[in-house]
């Protein structure tokens, strides 16, 4: 695309992202219980001596003050972490009171600086003992989780005007149970959609519980409910063979239309359920869940967007382990690639879903919740004031952004933009190696935070809403 300026609304808001579990740090303090971040992503990152991982996070409860400072100093106006549903409930499921006075001084201090705080109660961090009891296959634990959220509306509803339920639900039932990427490590396709499908309904349980909550005056009149996932549409190669465009259908189903139809129209694809059985894949449906499905629609949407999906027709059924294969990955020959995570840099795909949203969910509000660019050992890229020279980070948020713009002059309704992460954190897929930030934190210099480059780039943007 030719380089040329664009102009986002006045009303579009910009900000970051960040989840309780990768900052705050202090795992075992203020009465806070274990998560499955804290036992298994610690465990394998042990040899980094307490310094990464979710014992530290990235400093953020001791800086948040500074922190907040910081992020409206570069023009950002609102900033998404998550509740950690270890941090606010005990084990018994009643609040932790130092928990709670965590988060109220949290957002507190947001309020003071003025940062709108956008809250998700749900970032891939299960308390570890509900884990236990079988995690998300246990309907014990998608109605523990109702009761949680219902807490935190309840505590937290007079300060929060934006809530959502999950962070990418589509990523757990396939990193921890299909790809066997996340502890407990299982590759295991029909235990994975059981699992997407109890989260559906976790989900719907808590809007549920979020929507009595307001009936009962404990939230803001004109606070929201959402869902954020990530999502693009899949694209699979030229002059596409009618498998290969089963092999999109599929993939579209299992990781879009899913969570599209459940938020707008509080009900699963039939089509993909369809297909599941007739590759024998029951969900574990009862006859009452489709009443709590139905109270799944949400008022908008998150859109995680870092890479395309391309795929095609597998070439087997089942792979190596008996799993049942609807797609294979499709390498389009001519994509750039980020090397340090391996995933394809494609921005166009933000303007395919807008597309999709605005034909076949019209009425759906949404904004883009995450988008990012994680680069490894950015320390070796300091110019003589031990700056970081991450040019790459403008093209790459500059290309995303601009496609937004477009999307949105074509009748997008796309609100706002939160980068994943402006001040870098860890994750458990690599520790701090990948760092996403605009601003760097020093693990060599007390975890100081230290602006790149690309910093006032973000706040000529953030301030003017021009792209150029
Ligand atoms: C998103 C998650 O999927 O991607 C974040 O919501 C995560 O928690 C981010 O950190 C970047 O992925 P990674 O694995 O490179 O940290």
């Amino acid at each position: 695309m030719a380089q040329q300026t664009y102009k986002l609304p006045d009303d579009f808001f910009f900000g970051a992202a960040m989840s309780g579990p990768q900052t705050e740090g202090h795992w075992r303090d203020g009465g806070k219980i274990e998560n499955l971040w804290d036992t298994w992503s610690n465990l394998r990152i042990e040899d980094f001596h307490n310094r990464v991982g979710s014992y530290a996070g990235n400093d953020f409860t001791n800086r948040r003050h500074d922190d907040l400072v910081l992020l409206k100093s570069l023009g950002l106006t609102s900033v998404r972490t998550s509740i950690q549903w270890s941090r606010l409930l005990d084990a018994d499921g009643n609040i932790n009171p130092e928990g709670e006075k965590y988060y109220h001084e949290l957002f507190a201090d947001a309020r003071e600086v003025g940062i709108e705080m956008f809250v998700n109660l749900y970032h891939f961090d299960m308390p570890t003992y509900l884990f236990k009891r079988g995690g998300w296959e246990n309907r014990e634990v998608v109605e523990a989780y109702a009761h949680y959220a219902g807490k935190a509306f309840r505590a937290f509803g007079k300060e929060i005007r934006y809530w959502f339920t999950f962070n990418e639900p589509i990523v757990e039932p396939d990193q921890r149970y299909t790809n066997g990427v996340w502890y407990p490590f299982i590759r295991n396709y029909a235990r994975a959609r059981a699992v997407q499908y109890n989260i559906s309904l976790a989900h719907s349980l808590a809007v549920r519980e979020y929507r009595a909550a307001k009936q009962e005056g404990y939230l803001l009149d004109d606070s929201r409910i959402g869902l954020i996932n990530c999502f693009t549409p899949p694209y699979t190669r030229e002059n596409p063979s009618a498998a290969d465009l089963e092999a999109v259908r599929m993939t579209d189903g299992v990781c879009n239309r899913w969570w599209l139809d459940l938020v707008t129209k509080g009900e699963l694809p039939q089509d993909v359920i369809d297909t599941l059985a007739s590759r024998g894949i029951e969900l574990p449906a009862r006859p009452e869940d489709k009443l709590i499905l139905a109270d799944g629609k949400v008022d908008w949407l998150g859109c995680n967007y870092y890479h395309p999906e391309r795929v095609q027709a597998p070439a087997q059924d089942t792979d190596e382990n008996g799993i049942p294969r609807f797609a294979d990955p499709y390498v389009w020959p001519e994509a750039e690639m980020n090397k340090s995570r391996g995933w394809e840099i494609y921005p166009k795909g933000l303007y395919g879903f807008a597309m999709k949203a605005r034909d076949e969910y019209p009425e759906l509000e949404w904004f883009v919740s995450e988008n990012g660019i994680g680069i490894e050992r950015e320390d070796l890229k300091k110019d003589e004031n031990g700056v970081i020279q991450d040019d790459y980070r403008v093209d790459f948020v500059r290309r995303h952004l601009e496609w937004i713009a477009r999307a949105i002059q074509d009748g997008a309704k796309c609100r706002g933009y939160h980068y994943w992460a402006v001040i870098d954190n860890w994750s458990w897929a690599n520790a701090f190696k990948n760092r996403y930030g605009f601003v760097e934190v020093d693990l060599e210099d007390g975890y100081n935070r230290r602006p790149k480059k690309s910093a006032a780039w973000l706040k000529q943007v953030a301030t003017t809403h021009v792209v150029d």
